[in-house]
């Protein structure tokens, strides 16, 4: 399948972490028609104006990525907002797409939607296997049901709906809020911090031998734009990097990119979590499409916008001021060269 690079896509959540690297991903090959709405104009849990916008705007594909999303303490915390905001939008997105004929859509899950006892690395079909994390129940029963939403409406109306399972992600624009913050924002912070106030030593909880699979958003990005061209399901693929780390490896490479002087120190106090947590990528693999960008040099790219946000827009408090299609041609243009391997049918003008 080819996407018109004139066609309308829509990108909801375009200001996040995901849709952000979207949006590069998109202008990068091409596309002309990028549909995107802030969410002061149009609050995605509201079906009447969600309806309203896409009758307005008549989008032809959408990327599914708008929704409330945080670290382990926000996820503990705040289980019943994370569990409506999302079972909200993204029914409203989903069936708005449905009413008014979008013709494909792209749902973003996660990899959290997966048993607490999973095999690892967790294969697409230990889905409703087993009892979930009870810390991020409530975020993943919604996407649990954003996810079956798109099968059953794929079985009872015919839409091509589909959804993607990616790993942890990590990227320009994540969130350095240290209340709500995932462990790779986290960490950036806290030798961040480190250096600045001259600290050569950092104390990390639990044993760091725990493993975890990380992945660069605008490798993700990449990936949704092959799932749109290429995935019709049933059911969900897992996006994953591929690769295994510890987190006392990933702790030391994110010492080397901030403070390269820094000790780490582990408490060794038994709060690792899970020992080991990936996901199994070969479905996507077999497809033709891997990871490009490895951990080193994600985390140097991370540090770089993170240098140069200010400290609002790393909270989230404030979305940057600035031009966001140009500030997007300029990143699209610079960075790592991009490929997406092997492609035939990729043209550079299609999604
Ligand atoms: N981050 C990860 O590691 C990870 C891993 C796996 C899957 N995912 C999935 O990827 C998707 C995007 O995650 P992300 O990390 O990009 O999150 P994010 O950075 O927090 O971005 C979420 C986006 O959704 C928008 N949004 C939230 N509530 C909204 C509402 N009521 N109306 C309109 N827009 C709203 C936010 O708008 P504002 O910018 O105005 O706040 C933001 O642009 C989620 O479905 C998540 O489950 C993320």
């Amino acid at each position: 399948m080819t996407v018109d690079a004139d066609a309308p896509v829509y990108v909801a959540g375009h200001q996040g972490l995901v849709g952000s690297a979207l949006r590069r991903a998109l202008l990068r090959t091409g596309h002309r028609n990028i549909l995107t709405e802030d969410r002061r104009n149009l609050d995605l849990r509201r079906q009447d104006d969600v309806n309203r916008w896409f009758a307005d705007h008549r989008p032809g594909y959408v990327y599914l990525a708008a929704g409330t999303v945080g670290g382990i303490k926000a996820n503990a915390t705040r289980q019943a907002e994370f569990l409506y905001d999302n079972m909200m939008i993204h029914a409203n997105v989903i069936e708005a797409s449905r009413v008014y004929g979008v013709e494909k859509l792209l749902y973003l899950g996660s990899a959290c939607v997966y048993p607490r006892q999973s095999p690892q690395p967790i294969p697409e079909d230990a889905l409703l296997t087993g009892p979930l994390e009870p810390t991020n129940e409530g975020y993943s029963l919604a996407k649990i049901a954003g996810m079956r939403l798109c099968d059953f409406y794929q079985e009872q109306y015919g839409c091509r709906f589909v959804s993607a399972m990616p790993t942890n992600l990590y990227g320009p624009g994540d969130n350095f809020d240290p209340e709500s913050s995932h462990v790779i924002p986290a960490l950036i912070r806290r030798f961040h911090e480190a250096k600045t106030r001259g600290d050569n030593r950092i104390e990390l909880w639990g044993s760091g031998t725990a493993t975890r699979d990380f992945m660069f958003v605008d490798d993700l990005a990449d990936a949704c734009l092959f799932l749109m061209r290429h995935y019709e399901g049933p059911g969900h693929i897992n996006v994953g990097s591929g690769a295994e780390t510890p987190i006392a490896e990933l702790a030391q490479q994110i010492r080397d990119a901030v403070h390269p002087t820094c000790e780490i120190a582990f408490s060794d106090d038994g709060l690792d979590g899970m020992p080991r947590r990936a996901i199994n990528a070969d479905q996507l693999a077999n497809m033709g499409w891997r990871a490009v960008t490895g951990l080193s040099e994600g985390l140097r790219r991370t540090y770089s916008w993170y240098l140069t946000a200010d400290e609002d827009v790393r909270r989230r408090r404030r979305r940057p001021d600035v031009d966001l299609e140009a500030a997007d041609r300029a990143g699209a243009t610079s960075g790592v060269q991009r490929t997406i391997t092997p492609d035939p049918a990729f043209s550079g003008s299609e999604a």
